[in-house]
């Protein structure tokens, strides 16, 4: 659409009645202008109502769509959990899970079956993202652990499945808040040190009362942290092994890298790692971070979805002048797939003071892995391989990674 109308910054796409008219942004500059902070909006403009659509999801009190003062109170809250330095002394449990990853790979690789990596990238996230979030194990890539995928969004057809998702809802919601009345009274009871690992535990520092409220915001939180950083890393992984297998100049550079780096001993990677001279090494990991920039460029999985207040009068403008008044718009949608494609600009994490607080740890957890595979994209929540990355692998000199 955006190349048929001439490459505009700007296009308004009306879809009424069946959805909001949506002002999708295809330039970085007008999109910086949605981003930044501004003396009309000190921390960016609003978060879009269309958010609210996933409060069965992530929680009706979720960071991702809370605003102003409660939502900066809430960033300064969770910050420290989010910070490199904090993430790098975690760096031996995330290596941890992605041992059964590497041992379900070893496993078809010696069976030539056929898989679907998106299972196993999934399962691989969710159990480092609960492990850095909560300090606790869920073991989602224990063989035999399934997760139930239910696209279709026509919920009344199906007013069952509805119910039975209202029971599972009730029962995380008081799993989340057992976990945090028993994390809080942990780190009463032993001080802080035992329960500073985690995010949930740097948060539930220096609380002096945990009130109810105080236990369902974290809830919802944390159901915000499983969503927000799941999904997301897990097509980043997905789109780096695609991008890999079919780049051969790029993979060489990569494990000339790592070899380079770490030598090709796992048991040796694994302790450098974890070692003081881990910072180092990840720092010099230079070409490895650069596919990830241009995975994340190429294939960005999420993106922003604003509004501009009624009677705000917010204006943007065009690089040619022009100036577009949005006042009004539920949606205003910063589209990275075209911005990013278009000149060089990169922003994959969104920028301003409502950028990704993961974005560190979704690093983290993108430098370990080269594969090959096949794959499509198409858009839902997240931008995802329309296959489930459907592929076969084979041992040599790493994990290789044929395409169907
Ligand atoms: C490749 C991986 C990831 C990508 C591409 C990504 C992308 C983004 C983007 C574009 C936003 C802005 C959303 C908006 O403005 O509405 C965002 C926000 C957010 N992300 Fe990520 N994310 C990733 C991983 C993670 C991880 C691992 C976490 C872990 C907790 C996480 C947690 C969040 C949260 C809580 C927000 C809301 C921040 C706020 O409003 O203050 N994300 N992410």
């Amino acid at each position: 659409m955006n190349k048929k109308l001439g490459n505009p910054g700007l296009m308004l796409v009306d879809l009424r009645p069946a959805a909001y008219p949506i002002a999708v942004i295809a330039s970085h500059e007008i999109a910086e202008q949605i981003s930044r902070a501004s003396k009309l909006f000190p921390w960016s403009t609003s978060k879009s109502p269309t958010v609210n659509a996933f409060d069965r999801l992530i929680g009706s009190r979720s960071i991702i769509g809370r605003q102003g003062e409660e939502w900066k109170h809430l960033r300064k809250r969770f910050n420290p959990g989010f910070a490199p330095h904090h993430l790098m002394t975690l760096l031996p449990c995330i290596l941890d899970k992605t041992r059964p990853f590497l041992e379900h790979l070893d496993g078809y690789a010696k069976t030539g079956d056929e898989f679907l990596l998106d299972d196993l990238t999934v399962n691989l996230t969710f159990d480092i993202i609960s492990n850095v979030v909560m300090d606790v194990d869920f073991d989602a890539q224990h063989p035999g652990t399934t997760r139930q995928g239910d696209r279709n969004g026509l919920w009344w057809l199906r007013p069952r499945v509805e119910w039975h998702r209202h029971q599972i809802d009730s029962r995380l919601n008081q799993t989340l808040w057992d976990m945090i009345r028993q994390k809080y009274a942990e780190q009463k009871q032993q001080g802080v040190s035992q329960n500073l690992r985690s995010v949930l535990g740097l948060s539930l520092q220096g609380v002096d009362h945990l009130s109810d409220a105080l236990i369902k915001d974290t809830g919802d939180q944390i159901r915000s942290f499983l969503f927000a950083g799941d999904d997301t890393t897990a097509i980043l992984l997905g789109w780096i092994f695609y991008e890999l297998s079919r780049t051969p100049a790029a993979l060489k550079a990569v494990r000339d890298e790592l070899d380079d780096i770490f030598g090709r001993d796992a048991v040796v990677v694994r302790e450098k790692l974890v070692s003081r001279e881990g910072e180092d090494a990840i720092r010099r990991m230079t070409f490895t971070s650069a596919v990830i920039k241009e995975a994340l460029c190429l294939h960005p999985p999420a993106g922003t979805a604003r509004r501009a207040l009624p009677g705000s009068g917010f204006m943007v403008r065009t690089t040619q002048g022009e100036g577009l008044c949005l006042d009004g718009l539920l949606v205003v949608y910063n589209c990275a797939n075209i911005i990013q494609r278009d000149r060089p600009a990169w922003r994959p994490f969104e920028r301003g003071p409502r950028n990704c607080i993961g974005q560190e740890l979704a690093n983290i957890e993108a430098r370990q892995f080269e594969v090959e595979s096949e794959l499509y994209s198409t858009r839902q929540i997240t931008s995802k391989s329309i296959d489930g990355t459907r592929m076969r692998v084979q041992l040599a000199p790493r994990a290789l990674v044929k395409p169907l």
